[in-house]
């Protein structure tokens, strides 16, 4: 991953505008937080403590008679909570909808300084990022925020999929971007009611055995997308995600989904209810049989380059990167 970038902060008013580098953080998971429930926002000190990342969701899943509400729990959240090194993030309404455009006027102006990412659900192309970039450098200058807010987009449309690539390349400010499996799929026109996961008729019948029985596989109705969302986002710098995973009841479908997700590239995941944390925290920390192997490449290959054996397994420049990752991500998690 390029992370650190050097980013440009366009502020118009005051000194000359610093290069800044993105932060280098874990956000291995994303925990989502109704703002507008007084006994959820209670729970935020100690959540603060134990997740990545802490996000207050004004969009979906909230009724749009609580909009206004959701809003102000945030800014009361926000104001009353020391996150530390959690990184604190809103995922703000659809950009046409009646609510965009006062998140980000109010929250930007009553706690800018704290907010961390900007989370814009079902961007559909880069026009989209522009809008909100231009909205947030104007609303740093009005009150002096001294470091920029970030962008994530999320990826829920058949639109977004399409322009996945420009997306990813629209602004500095990005930060990455997660895949919305409940809205792609409705806009894709699937037949599900699902909230991420398989399909249990989504399957490939093995050839009839010899008595005529059949293997079944399920496949994984998002492999596509992720794999299309991981290249935009590595080939800028950015970072991937998957989304959110709805059937709390199988905790080992949602480990499946995540893992899969972490194999591919991504580096996190949201988490919608509590028991995703742990889940989210053991997927998107590396296995440790795998960091002590991945050690051993880098020991036995200190320039990088050449070509050796270790258990039977041939190993070269390439695989040198490839334990790199795996073992720089471990380093992250220790620190
Ligand atoms: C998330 O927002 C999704 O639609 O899956
Ligand atoms: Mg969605």
């Amino acid at each position: 991953m390029k992370l650190p970038r050097r980013f440009f902060q366009p502020l118009a008013v005051g000194a000359p505008a610093p290069l800044r580098e993105l932060p280098v953080r874990l956000e291995r998971m994303i925990h989502f937080v109704p703002p507008h429930v007084e006994k959820m926002r209670a729970k935020v000190p100690d959540l603060a403590a134990q997740v990545d990342v802490v996000l207050g969701n004004l969009e979906d899943a909230i009724p749009a008679d609580m909009k206004l509400e959701a809003r102000r729990g945030f800014i009361r959240m926000a104001e009353s909570t020391d996150f530390g090194s959690t990184g604190l993030w809103i995922r703000m309404n659809a950009l046409n909808s009646p609510w965009a455009l006062d998140d980000l006027l109010e929250i930007v102006a009553a706690v800018g300084s704290k907010l961390d990412v900007v989370m814009v659900p079902k961007v559909e192309g880069a026009w989209d990022i522009h809008y909100v970039d231009q909205l947030l450098a104007q609303l740093e200058a009005k009150h002096r925020v001294g470091k920029p807010i970030l962008i994530h987009a999320i990826l829920e449309t058949a639109e977004g999929v399409k322009n996945v690539d420009e997306i990813a390349a629209a602004s500095p400010r990005m930060h990455g971007m997660s895949l919305g499996p409940a809205d792609l799929a409705a806009s894709r026109g699937m037949k599900t009611t699902r909230v991420g996961g398989g399909h249990p008729e989504y399957k490939v019948l093995g050839d009839p055995a010899g008595g005529g029985t059949r293997s079944v596989a399920q496949q994984d109705l998002w492999h596509y997308t992720v794999a299309r969302m991981v290249d935009a986002c590595l080939a800028n710098g950015i970072k991937p995600f998957y989304g959110p995973f709805g059937d709390f009841s199988d905790p080992d479908a949602c480990e499946a989904q995540f893992r899969n997700a972490f194999i591919m590239g991504c580096v996190g995941a949201w988490s919608l209810h509590p028991s995703q944390i742990a889940i989210a925290k053991r997927v998107f920390s590396p296995d440790p049989g795998e960091v002590a192997f991945a050690r051993r490449i880098l020991a036995a290959m200190p320039d990088g380059t050449g070509a050796v054996m270790i258990d039977g397994k041939m190993q070269d420049d390439a695989t040198w990167k490839q334990a790199k990752v795996i073992a720089d991500l471990a380093k992250l998690v220790e620190a």
